[in-house]
């Protein structure tokens, strides 16, 4: 029951619904990981300075430690765990896979999401920080290691495997260009469930 601190919200992640009541301020990283047990999305500094927590909002990458969970209800959110295509592994994961994008891995799950929205922008045309020509008509600049390095520079890895990263990111946007393997856009809200027939979960109080 809602009260003037709590709500209950439906929140659709990875295509399915989830109902549960939360204390408005609840951010949407405890509500994933303390609520409904999606634990891929990593808590690291807790103040949107690492990019561990990095999810995807509307195909939109956020960090979620600092979005209150109830303002992403009605929102299409995509955390690590809905990345693949049941076995089959997104071409960012692969990629990472592929080149040794990681050691420990904790900041992994954030560099995916991270680099799917980033790849994404780039392919949208949008510039970076280090873009030199940003008039619209000239489209998405060439994704060069310093475009990689710039749109990633918000995800840190403590174990320093930056090179492979970037070795990653470039291997798996040439991917998204040529058209391979690169999966449809992730359900949007006016675009019906990722997986029809997901019902609505129920998390108590
Ligand atoms: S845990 Fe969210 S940015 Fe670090
Ligand atoms: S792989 Fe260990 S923090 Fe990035």
């Amino acid at each position: 029951m809602d009260s003037p601190t709590s709500s209950v919200i439906t929140l659709r992640i990875n295509g399915e619904a989830h109902t549960l009541p939360v204390d408005h301020r609840t951010t949407l990283l405890d509500a994933l990981r303390e609520r409904l047990d999606l634990t891929g999305t990593k808590k690291g500094c807790d103040q949107g300075q690492c990019g561990a927590c990095t999810v995807l909002l509307d195909g939109r990458r956020t960090v979620a430690c600092l979005q209150f969970a109830v303002a992403a209800e009605g929102r299409e959110i995509t955390t690590i765990e809905g990345v693949a295509d049941g076995d089959r592994l997104h071409p960012v994961q692969q990629a990472f896979l592929d080149l040794d994008g990681f050691q420990c891995g904790y900041c992994t799950p954030g560099q995916i999401c991270s680099a799917i929205g980033a790849i994404e922008e780039h392919a949208a045309g949008l510039p970076s920080a280090v873009t030199r020509d940003i008039r619209p008509e000239a489209g998405p600049p060439p994704l060069t290691d310093d475009e990689i390095r710039e749109r990633m520079s918000g995800n840190l890895c403590r174990c320093g495997a930056y090179v492979s990263i970037v070795e990653a990111v470039a291997r798996a946007a040439g991917a998204r260009q040529d058209g391979r393997s690169w999966p449809a856009d992730e359900a949007r809200p006016d675009e019906g469930p990722a997986h029809p027939g997901a019902a609505a979960k129920e998390v108590a109080v």
